[in-house]
């Protein structure tokens, strides 16, 4: 049976994988989450009560602990999604960005390498650290250039971008310079279940819900690459399955949509799933607003290597899979309302007071 150590499970695309994984494999996962904001340990609730599911509350960068998940559990591969992840926030505060994503990127790597060098041959060659990266590391496309493919130079933009871009850096290194067997995806904008209601879809789903205004940056016409979640969560299944050592894999939806046009769309599936008479066109809730600074202008991915390579394309079309993911928040409000509120942190103080409590 086979073991991931996964870190970020309890985020987005995390509990995506976990739950995918888990569901679609016979495996057995261990979750290493520090439960950020942006972390929620309902978003694995249904894995709860399953035994080939652990759950393990800490922080990337605490060595003692890495290494000891690691000889615990005696994992064949690390998926790393553990990330700040929000490039507003990476604006206005991006020491964060540097703690976890190129700190705790690093700690991660000595631990898997000292972990792996004491393995013994079959256990050496099975593993992988898959490394889940971001196509903002290439910087940003005009209008007319071809999208991003794996040679493209890195050119990082916000903060977030640079602190991602350096962990691709340290996990090249760890390879060529040790010889871990690592694997990096470049991914672009992912959508679906549990994304944070910080990020444009669910804010843009959460606010037309309640009639408020939908704030477009700019001028709306920001392009970007749209992957339905699962749909990234299969690509890395097939490249920890099948990618070659050393190797990079960008991954995309070949789905270009301006950010005013996203916004429409699901402004018009609102209006058709949940009607309101009073709030009415949802499209007249726009608010133009002030840009993000050094906002990039437009993201494409490539994703011909992984297609030819791996055979992985991606299943769902745009339309389709935002129609599932605005009927998901309609069908799980509790979950809206307990991150909007805040509610979802008290499993970590619920959680600690039943520890002590000895239960
Ligand atoms: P997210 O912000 O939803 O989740 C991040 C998770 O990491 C949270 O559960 C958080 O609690 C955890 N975490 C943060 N700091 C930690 C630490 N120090 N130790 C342990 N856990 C910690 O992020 P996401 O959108 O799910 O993205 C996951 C990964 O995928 C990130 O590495 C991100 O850069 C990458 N990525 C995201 C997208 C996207 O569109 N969301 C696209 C491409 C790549
Ligand atoms: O490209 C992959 C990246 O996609 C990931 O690496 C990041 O982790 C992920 O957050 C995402 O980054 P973006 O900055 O592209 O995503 P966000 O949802 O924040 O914004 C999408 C676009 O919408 C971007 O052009 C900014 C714009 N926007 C965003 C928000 C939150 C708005 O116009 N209004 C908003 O309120």
């Amino acid at each position: 049976m086979e073991t991931l150590f996964v870190t970020g499970g309890a985020g987005f695309i995390g509990a995506n994988f976990v739950l995918d994984w888990i569901r679609e494999t016979g495996g057995r996962v261990v979750t290493l989450d520090q439960l950020t904001y942006a972390g929620n340990r309902h978003n694995l609730d249904d894995v709860a009560d399953d035994p080939r599911h652990v759950f393990i509350h800490g922080d990337i960068r605490d060595r003692a602990l890495v290494d000891a998940t690691f000889a615990r559990y005696r994992p064949d591969a690390v998926v790393h999604f553990a990330a700040e992840s929000h490039v507003d926030r990476s604006i206005h505060g991006p020491a964060a960005f540097i703690e976890t994503n190129v700190v705790g990127t690093f700690t991660l790597l000595e631990a898997a390498r000292a972990y792996w060098m004491g393995c013994g041959a079959s256990e050496r060659a099975r593993f992988r650290f898959l490394h889940v990266s971001t196509d903002e590391v290439y910087g940003s496309l005009g209008a007319h250039e071809p999208p991003f493919t794996e040679r493209s130079p890195y050119a990082p933009n916000s903060p977030y971008a640079a602190s991602k871009a350096a962990s691709d850096h340290w996990v090249r290194a760890y390879h060529h310079t040790y010889g871990l067997p690592t694997v990096t995806t470049n991914c672009s904008n992912n959508f679906g279940p549990y994304q944070f209601p910080e990020k444009l879809i669910p804010l843009v789903i959460c606010n037309g819900l309640k009639g408020e205004a939908l704030p477009v940056y700019g001028d709306g016409q920001n392009v970007r690459d749209w992957l339905y979640v699962g749909d990234h969560c299969e690509a890395l299944r097939v490249v920890l399955e099948r990618g070659r050592v050393g190797e990079t894999y960008n991954i995309g939806g070949d789905c270009e949509r301006s950010n005013l046009a996203v916004v429409h769309t699901v402004c018009a599936l609102l209006d058709e799933l949940r009607p309101h008479a009073a709030i009415g066109d949802r499209r007249a809730l726009v608010r133009f607003v002030s840009d993000r600074p050094g906002h990039d202008r437009r993201y494409a991915i490539d994703a011909g290597k992984i297609r030819a390579e791996l055979g992985w394309r991606p299943r769902e079309t745009f339309e389709g899979a935002m129609k599932k993911t605005v009927a998901w928040y309609l069908a799980h409000e509790d979950w809206v309302a307990g991150v909007i509120s805040g509610e979802y942190r008290d499993w970590v103080e619920r959680h600690y007071q039943r520890e002590r409590a000895g239960l």
